[in-house]
């Protein structure tokens, strides 16, 4: 029987990550694993508490919820204590504070510990920040995909606009770039590309390219 292994995808936003690991995932029958959508998921809550910021009390909240995702055909659902949040974790008020919410080390201990449950049998695709370098830092395949700010914001634009969102560009790219910082600079698990993984930059190349790129990777393995 094939072994099944995990395949960690990483990278900085708008990189087009979700897309691809789903398209990945599918192709292989694969679990898919947003792990972007768990830290939005904890920043969402933060939101509903109505409270004054603290570490106490997102890394509390992150550590008493439960996320479950529930993969369809388009979309990967996502459900906080049974309630869908599938929108609610893409607002602009969750992108503006996720990166402040997922620097919180209770935060990343409550994930990450979710993640491995989620990933340990293997046969995982898992997409996010940190995946190479501490969730799964024995992942048979790390990919680190990137691409130009310029491009990663035009591709969210896009993505956007088709969802009947308005938003400038060049603002797009200032929050990007903002919140890449802040995931580069923090001190823990900051974003970076993993020593044995595999660099992809994805600025010219199609959803389809990249994805057939990681398919024959896995192939390869
Ligand atoms: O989809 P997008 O690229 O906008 O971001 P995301 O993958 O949904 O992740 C949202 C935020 O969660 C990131 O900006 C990080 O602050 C955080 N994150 C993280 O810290 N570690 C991960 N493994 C995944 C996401």
């Amino acid at each position: 029987m094939e072994k099944k292994l995990v395949v960690a995808i990483d990278g900085p936003a708008g990189a087009g990550k979700s897309t691809i690991a789903k398209l990945a995932a599918e192709e292989l029958g694969y679990i898919y694993i947003d792990t972007g959508a768990m830290y939005r998921s904890v920043a969402w809550k933060f939101l509903q508490e109505k409270q004054v910021f603290s570490p106490e009390l997102v890394g509390r909240l992150a550590a008493e919820m439960e996320i479950t995702f529930k993969p369809e055909a388009k979309l990967n659902r996502v459900f906080v204590d049974g309630t869908e949040v599938t929108e609610a974790i893409r607002t602009p008020e969750v992108t503006e504070i996720v990166s402040k919410v997922s620097a919180v080390g209770e935060v990343r201990e409550a994930m990450v510990a979710q993640q491995r449950r989620m990933g340990e049998a293997g046969g995982v695709v898992m997409d996010g920040r940190d995946i190479g370098t501490v969730v799964f830092p024995q992942a048979d395949l790390k990919i680190f995909l990137t691409a130009s700010a310029e491009e990663r914001a035009s591709r969210r634009h896009k993505e956007m606009l088709a969802k009947g969102m308005q938003v400038d560009l060049q603002q797009l790219q200032t929050d990007i770039e903002a919140r890449d910082k802040q995931d580069c600079e923090r001190e823990i698990a900051p974003l970076c590309c993993a020593e044995d993984a595999i660099y992809l930059d994805t600025s010219s190349m199609s959803i389809l390219e990249v994805t057939a790129k990681i398919l024959h990777l896995v192939r390869e393995h």
